[in-house]
């Protein structure tokens, strides 16, 4: 699955449980003012197939553009007052 994710790394995230695909099982989260978060173990991986993040633990991603540790949330949202609200409807 392929993310782009404002407007700077293309983030690809791979879902996995034992090879078995389980993409309708994986929660993401658009934050408000905040991070995404994904709930679920991943592995985040750049543009080069390399795994940068291979987690069994919630992984915050950026949402703001603005962290230091791109593509992952280091808290600058707070320091900058972030504003974004999604509410996107079911599709
Ligand atoms: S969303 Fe937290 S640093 Fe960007």
């Amino acid at each position: 699955m392929v993310h782009s994710i404002n407007n700077y790394n293309r983030i690809l995230v791979d879902f996995y449980d034992n090879g078995r695909n389980i993409m309708s099982e994986i929660k993401v989260t658009v934050t408000d003012n905040g991070p995404y978060i994904l709930d679920f173990p991943v592995e985040i991986v750049n543009s080069d197939d390399e795994t940068i993040r291979d987690s069994s633990k919630r992984v915050f991603l950026c949402r703001c553009g603005e962290s230091n540790n791109k593509p992952f949330c280091d808290g600058t949202h707070k320091k900058i007052s972030f504003e974004s609200v999604v509410k996107p409807k079911n599709s």
